[in-house]
């Protein structure tokens, strides 16, 4: 376990992250913050009281201020308004960005030796902006999507095929939104090519719905997004770092000429250990897959380009 993970913003992810981050011991203390007074004190001592029953000795801590989060390890940043049904992503643009901004700010000074899990949407623009503001380097800061754009695939190819979800292996990449690209060619079930097992309008049907996986939930939760998924995700990536486990996810990770891209952040297969991102893994595509992440791209620089600092 590292020493601290603190995850800003007390709200929905937010606070599914800390119970998660507490009940796997990822930190001796766990720090949740929020501009809400009394709702990550709240939120903190509820958790903490359920150490006993779960088992876990990790600390649970809410706040209002940056002084508990002093030196975190890892900092998981969920701040910001949700989408609610009708709202896109870049919906949240703006307002989503002065937030991460002003947490970015105390970040920088707070724990300038901290890995940056950015949660925001939209995604990939809010990680463009924590690593401006806090000035950090590419290894130590990471968008969250990928994995659970990927985790909603899978879950959606296990149900059709009645298989185990641990069985089916697949990458989602891209940005984080509709114009995300799951990968057809490295999806497979224990190995087996997926194109054996299901049909193509089957298949097709499953991509678009893994596009819109996350409008999905919103239609039926009406006031707010997903969250037990999304919790789940940013720990994977919490752990694997964590861990130093060198496992390879699909994460959001700024561009230096990877997959011929520069100067975004962009969901890519990232290898992750102990300081951040170790490396990108570049993998062939096909032609259709190329053009589909070079279009998801352009999707994620237009608002990047919009977006006030
Ligand atoms: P929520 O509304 O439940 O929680 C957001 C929390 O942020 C609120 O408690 C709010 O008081 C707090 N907050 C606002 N300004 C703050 C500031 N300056 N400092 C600290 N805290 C601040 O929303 P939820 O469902 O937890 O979603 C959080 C964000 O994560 C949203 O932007 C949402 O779109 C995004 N999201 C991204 C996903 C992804 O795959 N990347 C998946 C799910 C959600
Ligand atoms: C999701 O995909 C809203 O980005 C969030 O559920």
């Amino acid at each position: 376990m590292v020493n601290k993970i603190t995850v800003v913003g007390a709200g929905n992810v937010g606070a599914t992250t800390a119970q998660r981050l507490a009940e796997k011991e990822l930190a001796r203390t766990v720090v949740m913050v929020d501009v809400m007074e009394g709702i990550p004190q709240g939120k903190g001592l509820d958790q903490w009281q359920s150490a006993p029953i779960e088992g876990f000795d990790s600390r649970i801590v809410g706040t209002n201020g940056y002084d508990e989060t002093h030196d975190s390890d890892i900092i998981v940043i969920t701040a910001g308004i949700a989408r609610k049904p009708g709202m896109s992503r870049d919906d949240l643009l703006n307002t989503n960005a002065g937030i991460v901004k002003q947490v970015s700010e105390q970040i920088r000074e707070t724990s300038p030796n901290a890995i940056l899990i950015v949660v925001s949407n939209p995604l990939d623009v809010m990680s463009y902006v924590a690593m401006k503001v806090t000035g950090f380097p590419r290894e130590r800061v990471l968008g969250m999507a990928g994995v659970l754009d990927t985790a909603r695939y899978r879950s959606f190819l296990a149900e059709a095929l009645d298989v185990s979800v641990r069985d089916i292996q697949a990458m989602v990449l891209g940005g984080h939104g509709d114009t995300m690209v799951p990968l057809i060619s490295y999806t497979s079930v224990s190995g087996i090519p997926i194109t054996q097992l299901m049909p193509l309008a089957k298949l097709n049907a499953i991509v678009e719905r893994t596009r819109t996986g996350g409008a999905e939930i919103v239609k039926h939760l009406k006031t707010g997004s997903a969250y037990y998924a999304p919790s789940a995700a940013a720990v994977q990536m919490c752990e694997a770092i964590v861990r130093d486990q060198k496992r390879i996810l699909p994460c959001a990770a700024w561009l230096e000429g990877e997959y011929g891209m520069s100067d975004l952040f962009l969901g890519v297969p990232c290898k992750l250990g102990r300081r951040g991102l170790k490396a990108i893994i570049e993998v062939e595509l096909t032609r259709e897959e190329q053009d589909a992440l070079a279009k998801s791209a352009d999707a994620v620089r237009e608002p990047m380009a919009a977006v006030k600092l």
